[in-house]
């Protein structure tokens, strides 16, 4: 069997999920490096080299390549970080190594404004109202105020504070969320402002799907629609996280979306993507196009768009490939993915998180099992659910390290559990029952992932605003 080594660069479960894609394989014998925000076990286990480069610096996973340059590949990057950072101009240039993800260029994902300004150029209709305030242009803090407020009148208040950089100050404010007056929103842009530009855009509602695209250069190979629960807790509420879970049904679309939806974001993407295209192909290569899309009463809208797999979003894609990793992969590489086969399932993932994830400890303090605290994970139940389920079952650990042998959850999201079954209801079974059998560290997580009632309520959701469009 032909030897393959692929170099993986890895935050979070979306790189796990690579990982257990590419060890897979039927068609190579794989060896992964892999270059690591910390010790995740699964990576631990399966990689024959593994780094921990903590900050993920483009500098220290350049110099990983390079030093196993003989025996690598290609490589995929997960983060955003690196990506943004310009991981794939320096590895290619100084390895040789080609590496799966955008170029900087094409890492829009980097300003909000720029992914504003360039839909404003070509598709025009996906953004909501917005105005940019550069600091630049204002002389003092009370000529931005007084244009402020001047925009919220505009907007009747309801508002959205989003930084062009993306963790700059105080990240995303939401009218209604963050704040209910002009004074606190105020504040909210003023702990941005300082750090650079911050559009303010009006909020709007609609129900939201993922939509991810592979990209050879030349080809978008658009993925099916996931649901990301980006909200802390049970019925969308609390603060907002990386994504507490995320669903996937059988065919393409999701339960609240019509199959005109779908083409409509097809459709758009594709405009943004031609004319890239134009310019330069290969720098696009990867997942350049993760949308955000909110579908509201006047059509789909983009939220944002970012330069990589989301996260839970590619666990519900991944493992249901038809085809091995690795081909697609090489087929990315020498421009000719033109499309790809996934079984036809659905997925739900649910996250694990640690007792402070998202306030939860704050919030519910009566809940949290102090004893757990800090204590060892314990995931042998889970990953013996696999004698059950087979590989309808996949167990990802994300924010963990290994110390000691012992498995340990860090701050951010620690684990998730891809159930996969004929439809969202069994998948969504497999997936509860693994988060179940993980024991220790306090660990918590929403229950209502891909419910009945969830959904339901997205569809009656999507109905009233399409009786308002009439
Ligand atoms: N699920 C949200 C993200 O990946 O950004």
């Amino acid at each position: 069997m032909e030897k393959v080594g692929i170099l993986v660069v890895s935050y979070g479960a979306r790189a796990v999920a690579m990982v257990d894609a590419f060890t897979r394989s039927l068609n190579y014998d794989v060896e992964i490096y892999v270059a690591d925000k910390q010790r995740n076990p699964f990576n631990v286990k399966k990689a024959v080299k593994h780094v921990v480069i903590p900050d993920l610096n483009v500098d220290a996973i350049c110099q990983f390549a390079e030093t196993n340059k003989d025996k690598i590949d290609f490589g995929i990057v997960g983060p955003e970080k690196p990506i943004i950072n310009g991981v794939r101009d320096l590895v290619e240039k100084r390895t040789g190594i080609s590496l799966i993800c955008p170029k900087k260029e094409y890492a829009i994902e980097a300003s909000k404004v720029q992914q504003r300004l360039l839909f404003q150029k070509i598709v025009p209709e996906v953004n909501p109202r917005f105005k940019i305030f550069n600091p630049k242009e204002y002389k003092t803090l009370d000529y931005a105020k007084k244009a402020v407020y001047s925009w919220l009148d505009e907007l009747d208040n309801k508002a959205v504070v989003k930084p062009d950089k993306p963790a700059a100050g105080k990240g995303v404010g939401v009218w209604g969320d963050h704040f209910t007056t002009r004074e606190q929103l105020f504040e909210h842009f003023t702990a941005n402002f300082q750090y650079g530009p911050v559009i303010i855009e009006e909020k709007i509602e609609g129900e939201e799907s993922s939509f991810q695209t592979f990209c050879d250069g030349k080809h978008l190979v658009p993925l099916p629609e996931t649901r990301d629960y980006k909200r802390a807790f049970d019925n969308d509420k609390g603060p907002n996280t990386g994504g507490m879970g995320s669903y996937k049904d059988v065919g393409d679309v999701l339960p609240f979306m019509a199959n005109v939806d779908r083409a409509k974001e097809i459709e758009i993407v594709n405009k943004v993507f031609e004319k890239w295209k134009a310019a330069d192909n290969e720098g696009l290569r990867g997942i350049p196009f993760y949308v955000a899309f909110i579908h509201t009463d006047k059509g789909p809208k983009i939220l944002e768009n970012n330069s990589r797999p989301g996260d839970p979003e590619i666990q519900n894609i991944v493992p249901i490939l038809k085809e091995d990793f690795v081909d697609v992969c090489f087929k990315i590489l020498e421009g000719n993915l033109t499309h790809i086969e996934l079984e036809k399932a659905a997925t739900v993932v649910t996250y694990k998180v640690p007792p402070n994830y998202g306030g939860y400890a704050n919030t519910f303090p009566n809940l949290v099992k102090k004893y757990e605290i800090g204590k060892p994970v314990d995931l042998t139940k889970a990953y013996e659910l696999t004698k059950k389920h087979g590989e309808r079952i996949r167990v990802y650990p994300a924010s963990m390290e290994v110390r000691n042998s012992e498995t340990y959850a860090l701050k951010s999201r620690a684990v998730c559990v891809v159930g996969i079954g004929e439809d969202i209801e069994t998948a969504r079974q497999v997936s509860l029952e693994g988060i179940k059998a993980i024991k220790g560290g306090a660990l918590w997580h929403r229950t209502d992932i891909a419910s009945k009632q969830h959904i339901e309520k997205s569809i009656r959701h999507m109905e009233e605003l399409r009786r308002r469009k009439q």
